[in-house]
């Protein structure tokens, strides 16, 4: 039987990157699609050097209507999983258009494309931050939707709607929107992490920097909380673990399994974690001491987030394995590595 051709959108960047690989390892053809705006060919290196094959790596923009219809041309294929968008929280706040435009109208391309020739599976890479604050923890794929906080937020509420709607208007479209919740980590090799373009506004990335040198001192953005510690909770899933969550529900889809045509899944590990438990564990594991000092809350923040991990435990048969240890000893292999340490 041929193998099944997976488009991964944003191939080249952090989360792209982890999945390549896993689609790869569990049998998939993968062409990675990229415009390279926010990533260099780092990650598309070290996936070459991990698999010892140098997948297609097409530079296009999913916002050019006539290159996604040119790619749809060129492969044959089966499924897609949609990366490329913008994902900076405090920037959506700043510049909405800029947001709105790249991440709705590349959505949008690839739904049309996928209609064009006839129907595809689609995976979107949804957040948490689709929850808005809650107090009913964990939450399920049923808690409702709260109001976007930012534009990014609303981008990911907008096209899980629009992959909604698509999949009931659309013959041949089937969609699963994966929610995820804190993606940190990188690859045990150390070939593939994440890489922030200036100052990370991220935790992690800002914990390994710290402790590497570049940043001088972490602020803990609150710890007057109504938490155990006074600090915030999130619920951290590995990226190796998140990634395969993503062949699970391509499978899922190729299969013929799916039991509507639009699911929902939560990507966590149901545990959460405070910043200070976090902060402690990262030091504890790599042996160093870390520079940090408690600071005002961060604007737009919740107290605290962590996923009921059950439907994709039992539907989706996948399982969050890798604990927080291994995931901050990767993270901090993955700094030292690019520093050249
Ligand atoms: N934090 C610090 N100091 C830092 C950075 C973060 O204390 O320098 C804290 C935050 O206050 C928060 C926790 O670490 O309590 C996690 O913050 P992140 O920025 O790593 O992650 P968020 O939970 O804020 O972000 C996630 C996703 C986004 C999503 C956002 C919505 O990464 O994609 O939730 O709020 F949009």
């Amino acid at each position: 039987m041929s193998k099944k051709c997976v488009l991964v959108s944003g191939g080249a960047g952090f989360i792209g990157s982890h999945v390549t690989v896993e689609l790869y390892n569990a049998g998939y053809d993968v062409v990675i699609a990229d415009n390279m705006s926010n990533c260099d060919e780092t990650c598309y290196n070290g996936v070459s050097q991990i698999l010892g094959v140098r997948l297609p790596l097409v530079k296009m923009d999913f916002c050019d209507r006539a290159a996604v219809d040119k790619l749809f041309a060129d492969y044959h294929i089966d499924a897609v999983i949609h990366f490329a968008a913008f994902k900076a929280v405090g920037e959506s706040v700043s510049e909405p258009a800029k947001y709105y435009e790249n991440n709705l109208g590349s959505f949008l391309n690839v739904i049309e494309a996928s209609r064009a020739q006839g129907g595809c599976n689609i995976v979107f890479s949804s957040s948490a931050t689709v929850y808005g604050e809650t107090d009913k923890l964990p939450v399920t794929e049923e808690s409702p939707r709260m109001p976007a906080t930012s534009p990014y937020g609303n981008t990911k509420q907008i096209c899980e709607d629009i992959l909604r709607d698509s999949v009931k208007a659309y013959a041949g479209i089937k969609g699963i929107a994966l929610r995820y919740f804190n993606p940190i980590g990188a690859h045990p090799s150390a070939l593939i992490g994440e890489l922030p373009r200036g100052v990370p506004n991220n935790l992690v990335p800002f914990i390994t920097q710290t402790a590497i040198g570049k940043r001088e001192c972490l602020s803990i953005f609150g710890n007057d909380y109504p938490t155990p510690d006074g600090t915030c909770q999130r619920d951290y899933i590995d990226i190796v673990d998140l990634a395969k969550a993503h062949v699970c529900a391509v499978a899922r889809m190729l299969d013929g399994k799916m039991a509507e045509g639009y699911e929902i899944f939560n990507v966590g590990t149901g545990r959460p974690v405070s910043v200070l438990e976090l902060v402690n564990a990262f030091e504890k594991v790599n042996k160093l001491k870390l520079n940090y000092k408690f600071a005002p809350r961060r604007a737009g923040d919740v107290t605290a987030i962590w996923a009921d991990p059950k439907k994709a435990n039992e539907v989706l048969g996948w399982k969050a394995e890798r604990s927080i240890e291994e995931t901050l000893a990767a993270a901090w292999a993955w700094e030292k590595r690019i520093a050249g340490k």
